[in-house]
């Protein structure tokens, strides 16, 4: 589901001293089966993760209990139900995106624009999102609505390039109406400039950001520039101040990151190592990235609403959004034509997810469930919510790049290209991550104060 707030226990904790204990009669008897039939037939607190969709065999009798005491504590919230927007299946859809690869070709990275890059097949543009949840339909994107929520504030992306993807997606569907004006990063095509970029919506005084950090906490990347480390550096009690020192400005912050985790690197913690991937000195055991990625979201979620408590003055109300993975699709050879050559999307069940796809989106769930209850318990100003994507995004193998990263599709026609089988398309199936960032949004702004 997309949305890990702590509204539901804070009501009932409000409500319930004032409740007589014939309401309360009525609450178990009458408002338990409803929390259970919502619980049934839309969504999930994913407060307690053994719940999730996620939970590989159904749970056990322990968290069966816990899921039991949960609904109790959710009971009296259930009628607002919140829409479970993660699950559900792809269905063709005649309208087509709001923008295009010459509209908005000046914000698009080149190596997303497949329209601009003769991407000869158009069906994976003609798809809609339709989440399972009863009642939990996905309008279309409607630039006005969003820019309206967000007037006078600024809607920042922190993480890698699958951040940048989600936010070039944004600044064009919300360009295709409204003016974007671009005034930071302005400088230059390179790489370097497009890490850090800011447009304005003067139409409604709104700003969109995307901030370069992929670990979110303090690093350093690999680089194969001559003399450069071949390994990346996460220092996981040092938030990355790039971004962090700018939580003052920021009103929504949605974080995105992973595959950033998947390469070489050594970990350390208050300066001593704590572990390392493919490790790059040999004298440190193996431990994996799962850890660390736990920790990094865990770290930078802390930091957001620490900070938030801290800043005097503008307003704190603030929305903290965990994008969750965003799966690859190299199915067989990296370098091969069809890497990732799909033109439709997968059915419901047709394509098993990787173990690693679902631990980091468990993960990310979890991170962010937790974070809600530690800034309920601190009376923070911060929603937290995780934006569950992981699962429609499995499903979409079609809406890559390929080989249509370069003009031409790698141009030459060998039997041998560089795909990209990771970013999305622009216009493509990302678009729809903000549509149900909107409703995210929506649901933030009308909330309690
Ligand atoms: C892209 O969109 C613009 C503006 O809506 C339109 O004028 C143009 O014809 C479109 N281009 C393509 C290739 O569809
Ligand atoms: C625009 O928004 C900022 C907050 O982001 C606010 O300080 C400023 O007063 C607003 N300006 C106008 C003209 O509304
Ligand atoms: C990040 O870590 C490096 C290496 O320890 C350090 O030199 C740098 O000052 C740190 N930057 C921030 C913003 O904490």
């Amino acid at each position: 589901m997309g949305a890990s707030t702590p509204r539901p226990h804070s009501s009932s904790r409000q409500t319930l001293p004032r409740l007589t204990k014939k309401i309360l009669t009525f609450a178990v008897y009458a408002l338990v089966p409803l929390a259970l039939l919502h619980y049934l037939i839309s969504s999930l607190p994913i407060a307690d993760p053994s719940h999730s969709p996620l939970a590989p065999h159904g749970g056990n009798k322990e968290q069966q209990a816990g899921a039991r005491k949960q609904m109790l504590k959710v009971a009296p919230a259930a009628a607002r139900p919140r829409c479970d927007y993660s699950d559900g299946e792809w269905v063709r859809d005649a309208a087509g995106p709001r923008y295009n690869g010459s509209s908005c070709g000046g914000t698009i990275k080149d190596g997303q624009n497949c329209m601009a890059h003769g991407r000869p097949d158009k069906g994976y543009l003609y798809w809609r999102w339709r989440p399972r949840g009863h009642g939990c339909a996905l309008p279309p994107f409607s630039p006005g609505e969003f820019l309206e929520l967000v007037r006078g504030r600024h809607v920042a992306f922190v993480g890698d390039s699958l951040a940048r993807n989600q936010c070039e997606s944004l600044v064009c569907l919300l360009g295709s109406e409204f003016p974007a004006e671009l005034v930071l990063g302005a400088g230059g095509e390179g790489e370097e400039e497009r890490k850090f970029r800011r447009w304005e919506f003067r139409s409604h005084n709104a700003t969109v950001s995307v901030f370069w950090s992929p670990f979110l906490v303090n690093g350093t990347e690999k680089s194969s520039a001559p003399g450069g480390v071949d390994h990346n550096r996460l220092y996981l009690d040092q938030p990355d101040e790039r971004w962090a020192a700018e939580l003052p400005g920021m009103d929504v912050v949605v974080l995105s990151i992973g595959h950033w985790f998947l390469h070489p690197a050594m970990y350390y913690e208050r300066g001593a190592v704590i572990g390392c991937h493919h490790c790059p000195e040999p004298i440190h055991p193996e431990t994996g990235f799962f850890g660390v990625f736990r920790l990094a979201v865990k770290n930078a979620l802390r930091e957001i609403i620490a900070r938030a408590s801290s800043s005097a003055g503008r307003r704190e109300k603030k929305l903290a959004v965990v994008a969750t993975f965003s799966p690859a699709h190299f199915d067989g050879e990296w370098d091969s034509p069809d890497a990732c050559a799909r033109s439709e999307p997968y059915a419901p069940g047709e394509k098993e997810m990787r173990y690693m796809d679902r631990e980091l989106w468990r993960t990310e769930v979890e991170e962010a469930a937790a974070a809600a209850d530690e800034a309920r318990v601190r009376g923070s100003a911060v929603t937290v919510e995780a934006l569950q994507v992981t699962k429609l995004a499995d499903m979409r193998a079609d809406g890559h790049p390929g080989p249509y990263m370069h003009a031409g599709g790698g141009g030459g026609g060998g039997d041998r290209v560089a795909n990209d089988c990771v970013h999305w398309c622009l216009p493509g199936p990302i678009d729809t991550w903000n549509e149900i960032l909107l409703r995210m949004v929506k649901r933030w702004r009308q909330g309690p104060p």
